[in-house]
């Protein structure tokens, strides 16, 4: 450890990252910033190609990341690639790919195994591999250390070490900011690298970093998006209730939060998006036999109920109102406000839904996706329902009078009570929202 310990304070520790998405990528252009030699790996060719010649298909608009990728690419000390020879100097190994679930909500640990096997052909010995990927509880004890030990012939905490550390950061706000902010929770196999592993942490973000045994760091990121999941499906459930009541799941939440020392309430929506939320609670319920009354399973459900709820309560808005053939315009196709990433997109449920009711004329609105953008108004042009799906701030200001004169029959149906009853009516809307009649 004590020479791994000299090369940091001299800022010669060689730092490799594998799998260059929304968590590695802008760790990796931060820990060039710091002034590390740098190695990113990734396997998919096209992604390497686009990053070596400065350009972004995500992050397009982080401004941070592209400046960062910029030196990064013009310093010859630096290398992206998707050979894992290039591994063979690295001192420490941070591995953030994608952990996906299975159709069966089972872990899909492929990627997670695969590194492993690759990346332990060039392990050096010392090495400090740092998982940054969420995993299922157990899935370092039980695949990433057998997969390396066996690839490399070496000894976990002789030979090499590993820590976990999962990111939190969010793809739909300034990711540098969560990356050099957030605390951290640090799991490793020997306390004799806790020192190093948190300096380096502490190197990265102003947050605490908190040193644990690493199942305790794999329940930690697990359980807090779980958790996240629950308060969701709690006011998605409670919406439901207000829709049928005739009353605004708004106002209650609202109301409910005035009370001194109770956890706030969370807004309802038209479910649950992005690579992280809808598979991390199955990832945590993986370890656990007893899952038949699953708390945590049954509010996966709920979320997931929810693109057919509005589809269904939408089909049968239209239906009333007479309406023949219907046009519905989604606006929103991401999974969350302000961002580009549509992985697991509640708008992509919400189109196979309405297709299930026999709504076939759908048009889809989004400015931060290049095949969802264009002009709106055009879009809008005959349309029977307006569906509010993501509160992107530049639908804010939108010319709703405008778009109404365009509009077959002048429908709103807000997910996010967004627009607002009031004013939509003040325009002569018919307006309709989730958990708000
Ligand atoms: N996106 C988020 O907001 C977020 C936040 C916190 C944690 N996480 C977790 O971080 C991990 C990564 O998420 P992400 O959003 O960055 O994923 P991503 O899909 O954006 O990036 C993953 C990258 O890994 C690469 N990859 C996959 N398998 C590989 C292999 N065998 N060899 C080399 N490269 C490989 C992929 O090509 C891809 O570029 C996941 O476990 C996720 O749950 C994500």
């Amino acid at each position: 450890m004590i020479e791994l310990e000299e090369k940091l304070k001299k800022r010669t520790l060689v730092c490799a990252v594998v799998g260059l998405g929304y968590v590695g990528l802008p760790l990796l252009l931060y820990l060039s910033k710091l002034g590390f030699r740098t190695i990113g790996i990734d396997k998919n060719k096209k992604k390497v190609a686009k990053l070596t010649s400065n350009k972004l298909d995500f992050l397009k608009n982080n401004k941070t990341a592209q400046i960062l990728l910029k030196s990064y690419t013009k310093n010859k000390k630096h290398t992206i690639s998707n050979n894992f020879k290039d591994l063979k100097d690295a001192d420490l190994i941070f591995i953030s790919v994608d952990t996906p679930i299975q159709k069966n909500r089972k872990p899909d640990n492929t990627n997670i195994s695969q590194v492993c096997e690759k990346l332990a052909k060039h392990l050096k010995k010392n090495s400090i591999i740092i998982i940054e990927s969420t995993l299922a509880p157990k899935t370092t004890q039980e695949i990433a250390i057998p997969a390396l030990e066996k690839s490399s012939n070496l000894k976990i905490n002789k030979d090499f070490y590993i820590a976990v550390c999962s990111e939190r950061i969010r793809p739909n706000q300034d990711i540098f900011k969560d990356l050099t902010t957030f605390p951290r929770v640090l799991g490793t196999s020997s306390t004799k690298i806790n020192n190093l592993v948190i300096s380096i942490y502490k190197l990265i973000t102003k947050g605490e970093v908190d040193a644990v045994d690493i199942v305790t760091a794999e329940i930690v990121k697990t359980t807090e998006n779980a958790l996240r999941d629950v308060k969701i499906a709690f006011a998605n459930e409670i919406s439901k209730i207000c829709d049928s009541l005739g009353s605004s799941a708004w106002e209650v939440a609202r109301l409910i939060n005035k009370r001194y020392g109770y956890t706030e309430m969370l807004q309802p929506g038209i479910g649950v998006g992005g690579h992280c939320l809808p598979k991390d609670p199955w990832l945590l319920l993986s370890s656990n036999n007893h899952t038949k009354n699953s708390l945590i399973a049954q509010a996966r459900r709920v979320n997931d109920s929810m693109p057919a709820y509005c589809a269904k309560r939408i089909a049968k808005i239209l239906r009333e109102s007479s309406v023949k053939n219907p046009k519905v315009l989604i606006l929103g196709y991401s999974y969350i406000e302000n961002c580009e990433d549509t992985r697991n997109s509640p708008s992509q449920s919400l189109v196979d839904n309405f297709k299930k009711q026999g709504v076939k004329k759908i048009a889809i609105h989004d400015p931060y996706i290049e095949e969802c953008s264009g002009d709106l108004y055009k879009k809008a042009k005959g349309a029977d329902c307006l569906v509010l799906a993501v509160k992107h701030d530049q639908f804010k200001n939108l010319n709703l009078l405008k778009i109404k004169k365009i509009m077959r029959t002048p429908v709103i149906f807000d997910c996010k009570n967004f627009f607002g009853k009031e004013k939509c009516q003040n325009l002569s809307f018919i307006y309709h929202a989730i958990g708000a009649l």
